[in-house]
């Protein structure tokens, strides 16, 4: 049997992807107790696990040191990396938004100043509506540039929306919804193609079930 070796994303999306897996026979008991390794295998179910920045796993699967991965739609659209995406996990549930101080008005004639974390999906984004913007390429807390003066709008990620709320920002617009998906790496669908679809169809009966 090959073994198939899955990127999992640091963190609740992570661990939620994990208990989805291990619900479908793919459990990996070393993965409950990690201590400080990074890398986690049960030979007998044919996986072997890892742990990465949520936004590398597309790096891993992509370059083939991972057959499957788990990833936010998110990293997909931004990084749009040469993948299969075989699955909607349906859950990670979120969505990618423009938001702004409150009673915020675009600023019609002037560039629009636009901070992220996503300027793929930014630039993409203003493109279809031909909107002259000026992206502030951040890597976090995003939620300060308007309220600093250092752009107009943000555009990242509203899961619950609170952190918009505590710091007196709104969506203005909403751009696409996010979720986490399944996703394989080109040669590996060909080559683990059993092992691969064993999983892909366990965890799609998972996701009908659980809806
Ligand atoms: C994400 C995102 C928002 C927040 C949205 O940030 O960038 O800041 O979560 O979640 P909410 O709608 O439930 O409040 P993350 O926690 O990844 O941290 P970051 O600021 O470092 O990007």
């Amino acid at each position: 049997m090959d073994t198939l070796n899955i990127a999992l994303p640091k963190g609740r999306l992570g661990e939620k992807a994990y208990a989805m897996l291990k619900a479908c026979g793919y459990d990996c008991p070393a993965l409950e107790d990690p201590g400080r390794r990074l890398i986690f295998e049960n030979p007998e179910k044919g996986v072997r696990y890892f742990w990465v920045k949520p936004s590398d796993v597309a790096i891993y699967v992509e370059r083939g040191a991972a057959d499957l991965g788990i990833v936010g739609k998110d990293i997909l659209l931004e990084y749009e990396p040469d993948v299969y995406e075989l699955l909607d996990l349906k859950m990670g549930k979120c969505r990618m938004a423009v938001a702004g101080k409150k009673n915020f008005r675009d600023p019609v004639g002037q560039t629009l100043k636009v901070a992220t974390k996503f300027p793929n999906i930014t630039r993409n984004f203003y493109n279809t509506k031909c909107r002259d913007i000026d992206i502030i390429h951040l890597n976090g807390s995003i939620e300060l540039a308007p309220i600093l003066g250092l752009s107009h709008v943000i555009v990242d990620i509203v899961e619950t929306g609170t952190t918009l709320r505590e710091n007196d920002l709104e969506v203005y617009e909403e751009i696409v919804p996010i979720s986490a998906r399944l996703i394989a790496n080109t040669s590996s669908y060909q080559f683990k193609d059993q092992a691969i679809l064993a999983i892909q169809e366990r965890l799609a009966r998972q996701v009908e079930e659980t809806r």
